[in-house]
């Protein structure tokens, strides 16, 4: 079969010929639809992850989206490049069949392309909802900032503050395009972040909200979280779940302390298996539905040398979606 190969850590994989894995041991053979190419993936195969260096070669790819032999159309799950096994990037894959999640209506790509929508958003819209409602608590009618709101995290959670009931959403990002990934999103202000000035970034937050915020999504941390905090209401939260700009952050105490602010951290590492299955679902049906879309490309699965290298480089027009 195809599959994406990573064969030295920190180089692009290459598109080969492998076996194709057996089921059995619990494991279901999934032929795969569609399979992204996720920071975590960029991140394990670097070798530099907190997971250490993979044993290569090995198949990439930590979800995708697939079609079992009995017909039902999947999202999954994998380790690859965290520990030893193969991953989403393959024409098929062997999955535990308890870590399966059948796709709702709409969104089990009988209809179209939105088994591709699903892979795209991914694990990163579950770290997106989660972060939101279950870390965060976002309430009807609160305010919500949304850091790095151009990326997949950010662009998913902008909608799905917006579907919880948020009353106002104020996205901040980098790039003019990624701003333009936000308004599509349909952030109702954007902050561009093009400034390493904390003051600045936070005068332009609360000009850019109706008053202080109620909850800060931040997939960034560095300076926009610094100025983020600032611009907290009392008994503001911030939760943090990705270091895009920064893997320290200098947060001021009298800003802390004098609101009761809580900072938070968040890894979908932590869901259990019935959190994560719960939450993917949510994210299928709000694809179905049409309350959640982001910015997406696909790419032939033997193109996958490329299409790693330009995600790598921030260079794609969104996540880069393999289709074997
Ligand atoms: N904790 C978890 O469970 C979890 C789950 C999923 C993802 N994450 C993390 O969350 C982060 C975002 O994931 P994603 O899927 O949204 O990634 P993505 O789609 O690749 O987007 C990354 C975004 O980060 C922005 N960015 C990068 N460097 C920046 C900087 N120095 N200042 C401001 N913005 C910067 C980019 O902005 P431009 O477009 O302007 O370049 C881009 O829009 C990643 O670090 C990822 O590892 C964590």
């Amino acid at each position: 079969m195809r599959a994406a190969e990573v064969r030295t850590p920190g180089e692009p994989p290459v598109a080969a010929e492998r076996d194709a894995p057996a089921a059995g041991d619990g494991r279901v053979l999934v032929d795969v639809l569609a399979a992204p190419i996720t920071p975590l993936d960029l991140l394990c195969a670097s070798g530099r992850s907190y997971f250490g260096v993979p044993a290569t070669p090995y198949v990439p790819g930590v979800q995708g989206v697939g079609r079992t032999g009995d017909g039902r159309t999947v999202w999954f799950p994998t380790a690859a490049g965290m520990a030893p096994g193969d991953g989403s990037m393959a024409a098929t894959v062997a999955v535990p069949a308890e870590d399966l999640v059948a796709l709702p209506d709409g969104a089990d790509g009988a209809r179209g392309a939105d088994a591709v929508v699903v892979a795209a958003a991914g694990l990163s819209a579950v770290a997106a909802l989660m972060a939101l409602t279950w870390r965060g608590e976002l309430a009807a009618g609160e305010q919500v900032v949304v850091l790095g709101a151009g990326g997949v995290v950010g662009q998913a959670a902008v909608q799905l503050a917006r579907a919880a009931g948020a009353r106002r959403v104020v996205a901040a990002a980098r790039s003019a395009s990624a701003r333009e990934r936000a308004v599509a999103a349909g952030a109702d202000a954007v902050v561009a972040l093009d400034t390493d000035d904390a003051g600045v970034l936070t005068e332009r937050l609360l000009a850019a909200g109706d008053g202080p915020s109620d909850l800060v999504l931040d997939p960034l941390f560095g300076t926009p979280a610094v100025a983020a905090t600032r611009s907290l209401r009392p008994g503001g939260r911030l939760v943090n779940l990705g270091s895009a700009a920064g893997e320290a952050a200098t947060f001021d105490s009298a800003t802390l302390r004098s609101r009761s602010l809580r900072v938070l951290g968040y890894t979908n590492n932590e869901l259990t298996a019935a959190q994560r299955s719960d939450a993917v679902t949510r994210v299928a049906a709000a694809v179905a539905d049409g309350t959640l879309a982001v910015a997406h490309e696909t790419v032939p699965l033997d193109d996958v040398t490329a299409a790693w290298s330009r995600q790598a480089a921030g260079d794609a027009s969104g996540r880069i979606v393999l289709i074997p």
